[in-house]
């Protein structure tokens, strides 16, 4: 929820720009890492969510470790202070330089899916006379009910390492003396909210990792990956995910061994609801049978609708009137698929009206880029520019 200050606030940006609601992102905090707390798991932030520097910060500080998928994701986790022992590294395509990066660190553990990339790292590894912990990321083939793109479970996808592949594995880790097997990782998409997927999950991963255990492997370490959704139509009222549910079927239905560590990489969970692109009405423009509202951010600023077909709710924050219409809510950008919505219902719009499109906090700025030279929108937080 904007309020009226924050409002107020906003008359005198430029717009574009991005409004981080840091007492939202606080309290989303505060319930995760309690839950976390009571079950004693641990959580891995992955940073490919949300990487502002503000951010990052209050997320480190909350005691969170870092999830990466680049070398730079390493480097800057480290830089901001999560500490390289709660630093865990994903990717299919790690370089060279990349995975020297995360050795120098020192880091958990990279999180390997494939048998070209576990012997690079061991050749890495013992020129620099170190032993790299790893994680194998196990492809389950779950279907995660979420948008293609943003599914990484399914047997189709490039990510993870199939069952049939185990025994080439197993072979490998005997023999490469520069790396330690820590344990078994898995993340099956993104944007989920039907909480049966991670019910599956634990099921499969009990499947799974007794082929390793019965070839006498220890599975220290098992990471549950991210991937719960949040409320796209609905922030306002649903403003922070249902994570008590969520650890509930997770404490419920996996099989635990003792000495058994269990670790997640929220992403989207802990940042998105906190996070609004704030835009400005250019024109309004009357079409053959629609409207347009023709705003001053466009899909440079946040992709995921072009990207994704994504929802995000929209409102006018400063009409003055009661009348209600339908828009096409669109960008300045040159492409068809620079829009925001079709047929939205808003208070009769005007130019310099205000915009606010909600759940932009993750994979919004982070994801923003300069197509059309246009300029990437800055960052503005709840406490630096409301007076409440
Ligand atoms: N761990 C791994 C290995 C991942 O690949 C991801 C996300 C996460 C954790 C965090 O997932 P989350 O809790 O945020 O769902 N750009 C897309 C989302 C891409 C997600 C990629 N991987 C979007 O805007 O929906």
């Amino acid at each position: 929820m904007i309020t009226t200050s924050a409002i107020k606030a906003f008359g005198s940006i430029e717009t574009p720009f991005y409004y981080y609601d840091i007492e939202l992102l606080n309290k989303t905090l505060d319930e995760y890492t309690s839950l976390i707390g009571k079950y004693g798991y641990s959580a891995h932030y992955a940073l490919k969510a949300n990487a502002d520097p503000r951010i990052l910060s209050i997320i480190q500080k909350a005691g969170l470790g870092a999830d990466c998928v680049s070398g730079n994701e390493v480097a800057l986790a480290i830089k901001s202070g999560f500490s390289p022992d709660k630093v865990v590294y994903a990717g299919v395509g790690k370089s060279d330089k990349e995975i020297k990066t995360a050795l120098k660190a020192g880091i958990f553990s990279f999180n390997c899916e494939s048998v070209p990339e576990i012997k690079v790292i061991n050749d890495l590894a013992a020129g620099m006379g170190k032993v790299a912990r790893i994680a194998l990321r196990i492809n389950p083939d779950i279907d995660a009910h979420t948008h293609k793109y943003i599914s990484t479970g399914l047997k189709e996808n490039k990510f993870g390492i199939s069952p049939w592949a185990f025994e080439d594995f197993a072979k490998l880790i005997e023999e490469c003396k520069n790396v330690k097997l820590i344990g078994l990782h898995f993340h099956v998409g993104s944007q989920i909210l039907d909480l049966g997927v991670f019910k599956t999950l634990c099921g499969r991963i009990a499947e799974l990792q007794k082929w390793f255990t019965d070839r006498g492997f220890f599975i220290e370490n098992l990471n549950l990956g991210g991937g719960l959704g949040v409320d796209y139509e609905n922030p306002n009222e649903n403003p922070i995910a249902n994570f008590k549910e969520y650890f509930k079927v997770i404490n419920e239905n996996l099989v635990v061994a003792p000495g058994q560590h269990i670790h997640f990489e929220p992403g989207r969970a802990l940042v998105g609801q906190c996070g609004h692109l704030i835009s400005r009405v250019l024109y309004v423009k009357l079409g053959q049978k629609k409207k347009f509202a023709i705003l001053d951010c466009g899909m440079n600023d946040l992709i995921r609708p072009a990207l994704y077909q994504a929802h995000h709710a929209i409102e006018n924050l400063t009409s003055e009137y009661k009348r209600k219409m339908r828009y096409d809510v669109v960008g300045p950008v040159c492409e068809s698929s620079d829009q925001f919505g079709k047929n939205i219902i808003l208070p009769q719009t005007q130019r310099g009206d205000l915009i606010a499109i909600h759940t932009a906090g993750a994979y919004g700025q982070v994801m923003g880029m300069r197509y059309n030279q246009r300029d990437l929108a800055k960052a503005y937080y709840s406490d630096e520019i409301c007076q409440d």
